[in-house]
């Protein structure tokens, strides 16, 4: 079965992959050609079927995308949807570089990953949104993942999202188990 990966982000598309392979056996996931869409939805659950419906119109097969972001309580839910792009640069360092320099002075650290998982083919569309809680580290440790990982601890751990393996990091993120419920669901829709 051939999915298309409505995304650009090289990290995300490994992610899913070791994510989808083991419930979606024969899954061979394929990039998306042709200029990203504009992500021009209020929520991660809008962007996410927004960048699945363009990687469907685009191929004619079945297509998955997500949007994720980091929701902090301190900062009203920032940089939420806006969390690729939250610094000028849009570079993980500088994006996480700003959030700790919002972060200064609040002593309510609590933050989430979102993940909304979209999959659209000919017979209809279909959105999974999960979270993965935790707290902002003072200062970035680890050189895994990507994004806010080095920032990122989660709850019932002591070190952050960067200093966890690929694998473990997969088995409670937002995306791991927004995308496994997808797959669940995947698996038992009719192929096409
Ligand atoms: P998207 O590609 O528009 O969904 O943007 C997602 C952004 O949210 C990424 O560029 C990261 O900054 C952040 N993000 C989402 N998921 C993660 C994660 O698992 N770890 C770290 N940062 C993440």
């Amino acid at each position: 079965m051939r999915v298309v990966v409505g995304t650009r982000n090289a990290h995300k598309i490994e992610e899913l992959q070791q994510i989808l392979s083991p419930l979606l056996p024969g899954v061979e996931l394929v990039p998306a050609a042709g200029d990203a869409p504009d992500e021009d939805g209020t929520t991660f659950y809008d962007n996410a079927l927004i960048k699945a419906r363009a990687a469907h119109a685009e191929s004619g097969l079945p297509s998955v995308a997500d949007d994720s972001g980091l929701e902090v309580s301190a900062l009203e839910g920032a940089p939420g949807i806006h969390s690729a792009r939250y610094s000028p640069s849009g570079l993980d360092a500088d994006n996480t570089a700003l959030v700790l320099s919002r972060m200064a002075g609040h002593d309510d650290r609590a933050a989430e990953f979102v993940c909304a998982a979209a999959y659209v083919t000919d017979r209809g569309e279909y959105v999974i949104e999960r979270r993965w809680a935790g707290t902002l580290a003072l200062e970035p440790s680890g050189g895994g993942g990507f994004g806010y990982d080095p920032i990122f601890i989660p709850e019932g751990r002591s070190v952050t999202a960067a200093q966890l393996s690929a694998h473990d990091k997969n088995d409670v993120s937002h995306r791991g188990k927004a995308f496994r419920a997808l797959a669940e669901l995947m698996a038992t829709l009719p192929r096409s």
